[in-house]
């Protein structure tokens, strides 16, 4: 039975709101997923109106809807309403309180306060969410990236939350774990033993984690170039498909366990010194190049970008898991815009048979998950070629898994918004996760601040940077074509 559930937007007429929640919750809609009852609230600084609201849902949120069907749009039309509501006037906040009514957020009902401000608004916020005495049992606090630019300001917003709801209400979003493959990743680790023995430092040499981008910066140069890519998706979505694939066995899929075990993977990182913070970590920035044919510009000649910026739009970093199971095995996180194509894979390559009686052909196998483009699990084995010859050759074990399981796959924030509806929190960040992920790469952080290095420039439209090439070479692997 879906649970009955209020959700508000805080910067409701927002990019986010518009383009990824009211869509996401319109195909959970539409899939009949949501509560009937459920209502959902826009709030912004301007007086718009219920109509006025609806108008901009209709121009901004509507064409990002695939599939969509009039009928279906229409009765979720009806479940949305609006209401001025600035972070800073706390008398708004009992209008808001007015509006919800006295069952929202009691245990029948879940009350869901997305924050999809910027972070300085959290704090005043939930201030007068508490004043107007809607910190209520069922009341949870979705708070969206970025979720500090350091260590110190990712502390400052864990305390700011945290001075008015529990940890349990707090719900920090990372798109990434609301993709289906992610989760299938603990499938395939976690209910198949036969990946067990292989999965550790013995058999693997190296683990790849990409996020690859063909977009460039879009509209969003202004916080881009106060960003970089490890602040954008390393910190974050990298470092969370690392403890998904690095992970020992939880002891259960539920939410403290699953963040327990993920919780060790980024206490066991092995710390920068003042050597490995240079030789392990590239920095990239993309020039003019050509991404399907297309020309395409140069980072610095992005809209509201600085002419001479520094911001890495490229990141790569060598980590190592300093643990029993993973002791000695690098782990090549990359991520980048406007590169070669749009990719997010994590691959497993294992070390070279010890005994190669095929002295002909062949190389090491691999296992790859493909997030996307196009989901996959693919393990590389080495067969055969036909013939007198004794040649091995390449092949793969390919589960394409739109075909295995073709049912229509939840979006990741609609997934996300109906786990945060009812109340499960394994696949959202608890605060000493964040604050691990932050420590770690504070030294990296300090280093940049001290020494303002100059990004290694990389064509738009190729795979990498030369110096991450050559760093992911040193371990065995090409980043040139993939
Ligand atoms: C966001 C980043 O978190 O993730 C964006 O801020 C990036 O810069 C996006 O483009 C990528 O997400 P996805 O789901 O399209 O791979």
């Amino acid at each position: 039975m879906p649970t009955p559930f209020d959700i508000v937007f805080f910067g409701g007429t927002g990019d986010l709101v518009m383009r990824k929640l009211l869509p996401a919750l319109y195909q959970a809609h539409a899939a009949g997923t949501l509560h009937s009852g459920g209502r959902i609230i826009g709030l912004g600084r301007r007086d718009l109106g219920r109509e006025g609201y609806l108008k901009k849902v209709e121009e901004s949120a509507r064409p990002h809807i695939p599939n969509l069907e009039t009928e279906a749009w229409h009765t979720f039309c009806q479940r949305i309403n609006y209401l001025p509501v600035d972070a800073e006037n706390a008398e708004q906040f009992h209008h808001l309180a007015a509006l919800l009514g006295a069952e929202a957020g009691q245990n029948s009902r879940a009350l869901v306060i997305y924050l999809s401000t910027a972070p300085h608004y959290f704090m005043p916020i939930c201030r007068h969410l508490a004043a107007a005495g809607l910190n209520r049992p069922a009341t949870r606090i979705v708070l969206e990236k970025p979720l500090g630019h350091d260590l110190a300001s990712a502390q400052s917003i864990n305390t700011a939350v945290a001075a008015f709801f529990r940890e349990e209400q707090i719900y920090r979003i990372d798109h990434y774990l609301g993709k289906e493959p992610v989760q299938n990743l603990l499938a395939l680790r976690f209910a198949n033993r036969l990946f067990e023995p292989l999965w550790c430092a013995a058999q693997i040499r190296a683990v790849e984690i990409t996020i690859a981008e063909e977009l460039g910066v879009e509209k969003r140069g202004e916080f881009y170039d106060q960003t970089g890519a490890l602040r954008d998706m390393l910190q974050n979505h990298l470092l969370q498909l690392l403890c998904f694939t690095a992970m020992e066995p939880p002891l259960s899929l539920g939410d403290s366990d699953v963040r327990n075990a993920k919780l060790n993977v980024l206490r066991a990182l092995k710390p920068f010194n003042a050597y490995s913070v240079r030789a392990d970590v590239v920095r990239g920035q993309y020039n003019a190049g050509q991404i399907r044919g297309e020309n395409v510009c140069g980072y610095r000649e992005e809209a509201n970008v600085s002419p001479q910026s520094l911001t890495e739009t490229f990141i790569a970093l060598r980590a190592e898991i300093d643990n029993p199971r993973w002791r000695g095995v690098p782990f090549l996180l990359r991520s980048g815009k406007r590169m070669a194509g749009r990719l997010a894979e994590i691959v497993l390559h294992f070390w070279p048979e010890a005994h190669p009686v095929f002295g002909c052909g062949g190389s090491p196998n691999r296992i790859s998950v493909r997030l996307q483009p196009q989901e996959s699990v693919k393990l590389f084995l080495q067969m055969k070629v036909p013939g007198t010859s004794l040649c091995v050759h390449e092949a793969a074990l390919d589960l394409d898994l739109l075909k295995i399981f073709p049912e229509r796959r939840a979006d990741a924030y609609e997934r996300l918004l109906l786990d945060a509806i009812d109340g499960k929190l394994a696949l959202f960040m608890r605060s000493d996760e964040l604050e691990a992920a932050w420590r770690w790469l504070q030294p990296v952080l300090d280093d940049w601040a001290a020494r303002q290095p100059e990004p290694q420039p990389y064509p738009a439209g190729s795979h990498a940077p030369e110096a991450a090439i050559e760093m992911a070479a040193a371990c065995g692997v090409d980043w040139r074509n993939r």
